[in-house]
């Protein structure tokens, strides 16, 4: 048995292909990008965060979304989400942010309202999570986003900063708090978690693949200083409408991609469970940006594989790259079977076996595949440690607070989901925290949640 994932522990996926849609090459050098056509296979996982392992999939919750790009350069992760936002923007509250929608350790149900009353910077997220975008009907039916800004660098050295979002052709469909407790409710259907593995499964077999068009939202380092939100804070959404709008500004958002779903694992252990994700995977042409909580995940994914799946979790059939990688460095561990880089050097640069490293082949320079602002180094250095709450924070979920209002009754399920948790917190001085965190999204929202919980309670 394999120690279960550390922070998502029930996923599901699909190995397939990820094609690209046209020739990127006027942004980024990557090589999987630089023809109309080329195909790249892929391997999927989703997953839940607050549920253990062999709970229903249909519960509340932000749905994580991976893929590994086998690119003919080595492999790419893209360590996404499937909503556009974060619950921090300092990375230091995450072990705790994380911890506070798991078990609490005495009395066991979660106690994430007193983490998010204590931290109201995530209140976006928050408002999101208590949706029907955090009852997702299937993976189908689902979006997923880098939340991050990321980079997608050319060999000339220049870059734009890159936000990506995966769409569903199937269309977004949601299930409501009643309908999803429903369909996970056992004997009520088949299995528990019908919905969304089964779901794709039988889709898949019947060859109704499921498809996303991928697009990639970029922004010159120039137009990022001018811009009115740290692109660095994930708690805000950026490149959207508003940005969009600005016409003065040569910003895009671009089609270029499409993912298809076609295969089926063969193995869950195998195939899955073995499966090891992390943003620092990553290929020429595509880089980290600078922001803070980016930066803390590029190390915490690998030391969390090696600790769940042993040092050589790499060399795992599921998990290797398909293209050649050299890297003697990283040899011996537990049950190595590939032969173990024989009587090379264990190291690089060797004298006696000389390295050829990537910028020599390509003849490029560091620089040229590691490009880096002053802007960057500022945002960068503001941002760590960073919890301030000013009236900003409220602006993007007072807007999301609108557009569900543009469907009906979504407003009235987003208070009666919050009202299902709040009625259960002990403290009434905590219910009153919650009340004034969301009247400062709007004052309406406020001061239905506290007559509804408090009508919940006498009930
Ligand atoms: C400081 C912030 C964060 C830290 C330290 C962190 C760390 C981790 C760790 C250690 C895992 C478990 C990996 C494993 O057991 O193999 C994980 C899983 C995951 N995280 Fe994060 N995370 C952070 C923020 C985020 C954000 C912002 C996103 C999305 C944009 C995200 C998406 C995911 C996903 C999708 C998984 C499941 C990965 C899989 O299926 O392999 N995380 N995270």
């Amino acid at each position: 048995m394999l120690t279960p994932l550390n922070l998502k522990e029930k996923f599901m996926q699909k190995p397939s292909e990820f094609e690209a849609s046209r020739n990127c090459s006027h942004f980024t050098s990557a090589s999987f990008l630089s023809k109309a056509g080329k195909r790249t296979p892929v391997l999927q996982r989703v997953s839940t965060v607050g549920q253990e392992s062999g709970s229903a999939d249909t519960s509340r919750d932000v749905h994580g979304w991976v893929m590994k790009l086998f690119t003919d350069e080595g492999n790419l992760d893209w360590v996404f989400n499937n909503t556009p936002v974060f619950f921090i923007r300092d990375p230091i509250k995450f072990p705790s942010m994380n911890r506070s929608h798991k078990r609490n350790p005495q009395t066991h149900p979660p106690t994430l309202t007193c983490f998010h009353v204590g931290n109201p910077e995530g209140i976006h997220q928050l408002m999101i999570l208590f949706t029907d975008r955090s009852t997702p009907e299937s993976v189908r039916h689902m979006n997923a986003y880098s939340g991050h800004t990321y980079k997608f660098t050319k060999a000339d050295g220049s870059f734009n900063y890159a936000k990506i979002h995966l769409k569903t052709r199937q269309g977004i469909r949601n299930f409501s708090c009643e309908e999803a407790i429903k369909v996970s409710v056992w004997g009520q259907t088949d299995f528990e978690n019908y919905c969304m593995i089964q779901d794709m499964f039988e889709a898949i077999e019947r060859e109704d693949y499921p498809k996303w068009d991928v697009f990639v939202q970029l922004m010159s380092p120039d137009e990022a200083e001018g811009y009115e939100w740290n692109i660095f804070d994930m708690t805000k959404v950026g490149h959207t409408k508003t940005f969009l709008c600005k016409k003065s500004i040569s910003f895009g958002s671009s089609k270029f991609t499409f993912l298809g779903l076609t295969e089926q694992p063969q193995n869950y252990f195998s195939d899955i469970e073995q499966a090891a994700f992390s943003p620092s995977t990553m290929v020429p042409g595509f880089a980290a940006s600078a922001d803070p909580v980016l930066q803390a995940r590029l190390f915490a994914y690998p030391d969390a594989a090696r600790y769940r799946l042993g040092v050589d979790y790499q060399q795992l059939p599921t998990n290797s790259a398909k293209s050649e990688v050299y890297c003697p460095f990283q040899r011996d561990g537990l049950m190595r079977f590939d032969g173990n880089y024989g009587g090379d050097p264990n190291y690089v640069s060797s004298s006696l076996q000389p390295t050829k490293f990537y910028q020599d082949v390509k003849g490029l320079s560091a620089a040229q595949l590691s490009p880096h602002t002053d802007h960057e180094k500022r945002a960068g250095k503001v941002l760590a440690y960073t919890s301030e709450i000013t009236d900003k924070v409220f602006v993007q979920p007072r807007a999301l607070w609108e557009v569900i209002g543009r469907e009906p009754v979504h407003q009235n399920r987003l208070i009666d989901n919050l009202v299902s948790t709040v009625k259960d917190v002990k403290y009434p001085e905590l219910r009153k925290a919650v009340y004034d965190l969301f009247s400062r999204v709007d004052k309406e929202l406020g001061s239905k949640l506290q007559k509804r919980t408090a009508e919940a309670i006498k009930a």
